[in-house]
C-alpha cells in the first residue's frame, strides 16, 4: 500500500465527510439566523459517490472516517451509507459528528449500522443559553440524545464545546466536572474565525491554556493522558472517569504539524485544510466519468495542496477578513 503523503511528510489517515450543509440549528458563530445560500441539491454529492472517494482514500491508508455536517442525521438514508462504509476493508474506526438534537431516536440504528462512536456539539448547560446560541429550543433533546448515546453504547462519547468569553467561560467548570463521574470525553475548541465568528473579536477567544488554568485552579493539576492521534491535547482530572481535550487551533503551535486529515464537502470539493480556501473539485469530474485511477491521482493532487500551517497562529485573533469566509456548515468543523 501507498500512503498518501502531504509535502510536508505528514501521512493522512484521516477523512471527514460533510454530506449536507443542511443544519436545525443556528448556532450564532456558526450560521446567520435566515438567508444561508443553500447548496443547490444537484450539486449534493451522492452517497456512491462519497464511497468510491472512501473507497480510494482507505485504499491508500486511511483508516478513520468521521461523517459529518451541517447536521449529517438530517439526511436521508444515512444509515445504509453508514454499512457501506464499515464494509471498507481496512477501515478501523468510523465516527460522527452531530449536534444531538436528533439522536435520541437515531442513536440505535446507528450503533446497530456500525458506527463506532460519536461526537456531540453543546456548548451550554443552561436550557437557555442553548436557545440563545442556537436560536432553538432544544436542549431537552440533546441532553435526552446524550444519555441515549451512552445507553446504546456508542462509545467514548466525546462533547465538544466551543469556548467563548462571555458565554461559557463561567461553564467551563461544570463540564470539566462532568467528566468526573462519565466516561465522557469533555473538549473545549477554541472559537475559529470561520464563517459566522468572524465577526467575534478578539476579546471572545479564550485560548486553550486559559482553559487549562480555569478547570486547574478548581480541580488541582491535570495529568496528561497519553498522546492518542488528533488534534486535542487529552488530560484527566486526578482519579476522574472521564477525559478533557483542549483543541488549540489556534493557540497551540504545534497543532498543524500534526494533522493527518484531508476533508471532502457536502457538493464534493476536497478541502486540504479548514482554514484555507483553496479547494479541489472531485465531483464535475467524477460525473463526467473520469476512472478510479484518475481519482486516485486527483485525491493525490488535493493532497498536495495541503499547507505547512494555517498561519492564523500570531499569537492575536485575526482580524475579520482575515479570516475564513466559507461556512462552516459546509464544512463540518
Ligand atoms: N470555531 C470553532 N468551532 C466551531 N464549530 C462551528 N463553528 C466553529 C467555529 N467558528 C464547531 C461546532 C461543532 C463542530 C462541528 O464545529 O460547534 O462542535
Ligand atoms: Fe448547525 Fe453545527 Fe453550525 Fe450549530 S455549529 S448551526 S449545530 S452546523
Amino acid at each position: 500500500m501507498k500512503p498518501l503523503m502531504d509535502n510536508y511528510q505528514r501521512q493522512i489517515r484521516y477523512l471527514r465527510i460533510s454530506i449536507t450543509d443542511r443544519c436545525n440549528l443556528r448556532c450564532r458563530y456558526c450560521m446567520p439566523a435566515t438567508g444561508v445560500k443553500w447548496i443547490p441539491h444537484e450539486h449534493i454529492m451522492r452517497y456512491e459517490e462519497f464511497l468510491r472517494i472512501a473507497r480510494i482514500c482507505v485504499s491508500r491508508g486511511v483508516d478513520k472516517v468521521r461523517i459529518t455536517g451541517g447536521e449529517p442525521l438530517l439526511r436521508k438514508g444515512l444509515i445504509p451509507f453508514i454499512r457501506g462504509l464499515k464494509e471498507l476493508e481496512g477501515l478501523k474506526d468510523l465516527s460522527l459528528t452531530t449536534n444531538g438534537v436528533m439522536l435520541y431516536s437515531m442513536a440505535e440504528d446507528l450503533k446497530n449500522a456500525g458506527l463506532d462512536r460519536l461526537n456531540i456539539s453543546l456548548d451550554t448547560l443552561s436550557r437557555e443559553k442553548f436557545s440563545h446560541i442556537t436560536r432553538v429550543d432544544a436542549f431537552e433533546r440533546v441532553s435526552a440524545g446524550i444519555r441515549r448515546a451512552f445507553d446504546v453504547g456508542l462509545s467514548p462519547v466525546k462533547v465538544n464545546v466551543v469556548a467563548i468569553r462571555g458565554f461559557n467561560d463561567d461553564e467551563i467548570p461544570a463540564f470539566a466536572e462532568m467528566t468526573l463521574n462519565s466516561p465522557v470525553e469533555v473538549r473545549f475548541i477554541e472559537l475559529m474565525p470561520m464563517g459566522c465568528a468572524t465577526r467575534y473579536g478578539e476579546c471572545e477567544l479564550i485560548g486553550a491554556p486559559e482553559i487549562r488554568d480555569i478547570i486547574e485552579k478548581r480541580f488541582g493539576s491535570l495529568e496528561k493522558v497519553e498522546y492518542k492521534h488528533g488534534p486535542a491535547q487529552v488530560y484527566r482530572i486526578g482519579g476522574a472517569q472521564g477525559t478533557i481535550g483542549l483543541i488549540g487551533a489556534l493557540s497551540e503551535h504545534a497543532f498543524c504539524s500534526r494533522c493527518n486529515r484531508i476533508r471532502i464537502t457536502a457538493s464534493g470539493y476536497l478541502r486540504p485544510c479548514l482554514f484555507s480556501e483553496k479547494e479541489l473539485d472531485l465531483r464535475i469530474p467524477m460525473r463526467q466519468g473520469i476512472s478510479d485511477h484518475e481519482l486516485e491521482l486527483l485525491i493525490e493532487k488535493g493532497v498536495g495542496m495541503k499547507n505547512l500551517n494555517h498561519r492564523l497562529c500570531t499569537g492575536s485573533h485575526p482580524a475579520a477578513d482575515q479570516g475564513c469566509r466559507t461556512l462552516m456548515s459546509s464544512l463540518g468543523g
